[in-house]
């Protein structure tokens, strides 16, 4: 299985839906590390009581870079090999970005290449769309940038506020992160296999 290190700042929701699909026995990867810029982040308890190894250390009053190389630093101490940004609140520096080329998947709760950002589901009421969605990608260095490789969309219906739109988003999130990483997880897997 494909060691997989979750990055979370806050609630932690997506992780634990990441962390629920592992439970399959045929899930192409595992979690081995949970780590988090805010050790107050709620997500972190969550995966505790669930027995997975946990990391924090609070970014302030560091440069991105020097607290970027030591969340580094814990992620390859675990022997990670992708990493899953799961409500990362913070831009990543690009010698984090570099170091892991290609390896660094986030979610973002809007249809990118819209709406990148904070507020998305109050900018997309605001603009009319008659849709919303959720976008996993491959980070780069630029902010909520790099290519798409999953998306799902929800209807923005009547009276929707970002509240009751970001619930419907975030339903699907769950489901979309998982089976995204399963996928990116299982073509890793493979393309080793056939080097
Ligand atoms: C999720 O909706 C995620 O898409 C969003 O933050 C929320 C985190 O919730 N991420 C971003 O806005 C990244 N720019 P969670 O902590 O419960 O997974």
């Amino acid at each position: 299985k494909l060691r997989v290190g979750v990055m979370i700042s806050g609630r932690g929701s997506n992780m634990a839906s990441i962390l629920a699909a592992t439970e399959a026995p045929d899930c192409p990867f595992e979690v081995v590390l949970v780590a988090s810029n805010n050790p107050d982040a709620a997500g972190l308890a969550f995966a505790d009581s669930k027995g997975i190894a946990i990391w924090a250390h609070d970014h302030r009053g560091m440069k991105r870079a020097e607290f970027d190389r030591l969340i580094d630093a814990a992620l390859r101490g675990a022997n990670v090999e992708m990493v899953a940004l799961a409500g990362y609140m913070r831009l990543l520096s690009s010698e984090f970005v570099d170091g892991w080329k290609g390896r660094i998947l986030n979610i973002h709760p809007s249809l990118l290449p819209k709406y990148k950002g904070l507020d998305t589901h109050a900018r997309a009421i605001e603009a009319g769309d008659s849709e919303a969605g959720c976008s996993v990608h491959v980070v780069t260095p630029e902010l909520d940038d790099g290519p798409v490789v999953a998306q799902a969309r929800v209807p923005i219906l009547p009276g929707d506020t970002p509240e009751t739109l970001a619930e419907r988003v975030l339903k699907e999130e769950h489901r979309l992160y998982p089976a995204a990483l399963a996928k990116c997880a299982a073509d890793v897997i493979r393309s080793r296999k056939s080097a």
